[in-house]
């Protein structure tokens, strides 16, 4: 179940798996630390890296095994036909993870509950104890994103039932919500066969279209006081200025020469 360096884990409580697409850039492996940093903190947690690439590279690979977490490294390149749409991002790498829990897991033995954590997103700690139960599908505000400081489902004080949202980018989608602003139980999500992300779609209805095969928003479990708290921010990483850079390598004289940054 557990690596034997695994520092936390209690077989009494339900497994996150945790499912981060990734793919090589500049800033690849300061992410991927980052993020690997928070979850080596988190009880019970599996870690689902699917890289966008036809195959798996070695910075990932050794940033894996440095790492105390339980962990499956998986590899999907995004299809050459999907590659200049945005709203693709991650699809073909979240569904690769998908498939693979569909086969490894159980939805009769295993407790667990399934978040798809992108790997520039900010994540305390907290949001992976609120996620840890969800009965069907949990949701919670996320800060820096659709526009706005928060976007986050607005709740019935009496009933403390979902009943609508705050979006004001696209508020038509039916769930009008970030990536990081959801988790699945993983019996319930094992126990709808078909459930996947779809190419095709357009920009931002990738969540909605995702959820509605799921849920309604009547059934959703508000997470994170009410969803009064924000527990992760879809922060953004600013593409770093390689233009000096770029000279070197031409003349073949690049700065991380035998180096892996
Ligand atoms: C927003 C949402 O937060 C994403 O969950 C959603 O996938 C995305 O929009 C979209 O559908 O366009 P955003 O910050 O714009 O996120 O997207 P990225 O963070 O650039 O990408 C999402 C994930 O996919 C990241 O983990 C990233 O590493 C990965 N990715 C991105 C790839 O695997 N391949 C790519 O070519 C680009
Ligand atoms: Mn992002």
């Amino acid at each position: 179940m557990c690596r034997k360096t695994c520092r936390h884990w209690d077989p009494t409580l339900p497994v996150i798996y945790v499912i981060t697409p990734t793919y090589a850039r500049p800033v690849q492996k300061a992410e991927l630390t980052r993020l690997s940093h928070t979850l080596m903190l988190v009880t019970n947690l599996h870690w689902i890296v699917v890289e966008d690439a036809v195959r798996k590279s070695s910075l990932v690979e050794s940033l894996l095994m440095r790492t105390a977490l339980n962990y499956t490294h998986l590899n999907a390149p995004t299809p050459d036909i999907h590659k200049r749409k945005a709203s693709v991002r991650g699809v073909e790498q979240r569904n690769t993870a998908i498939k693979w829990l569909r086969n490894n897991k159980n939805s009769e033995v295993d407790n667990g509950v399934v978040y798809f954590a992108d790997d520039d997103n900010s994540y305390t700690l907290e949001v992976f104890e609120e996620m840890r139960k969800t009965i069907e599908v949990s949701v919670w505000p996320v800060g820096l994103v659709g526009g706005l400081m928060v976007e986050k489902p607005l709740l019935n004080t009496t009933t403390g039932r979902v009943i609508g949202w705050n979006s004001a980018w696209r508020p038509d989608r039916p769930f009008p919500i970030d990536m990081a602003g959801f988790a699945v139980n993983l019996g319930h999500l094992l126990r709808h066969p078909k459930v996947e992300f779809l190419f095709n779609i357009s920009g931002g209805f990738q969540e909605s279209v995702f959820l509605q095969q799921l849920t309604t928003t009547e059934r959703l479990e508000p997470k994170a006081d009410n969803c009064t708290k924000v527990l992760v921010w879809h922060t953004r990483t600013e593409s770093p200025k390689l233009t000096e850079e770029n000279k070197l390598r031409k003349l073949g004289k690049q700065s991380d020469k035998g180096m892996e940054i």
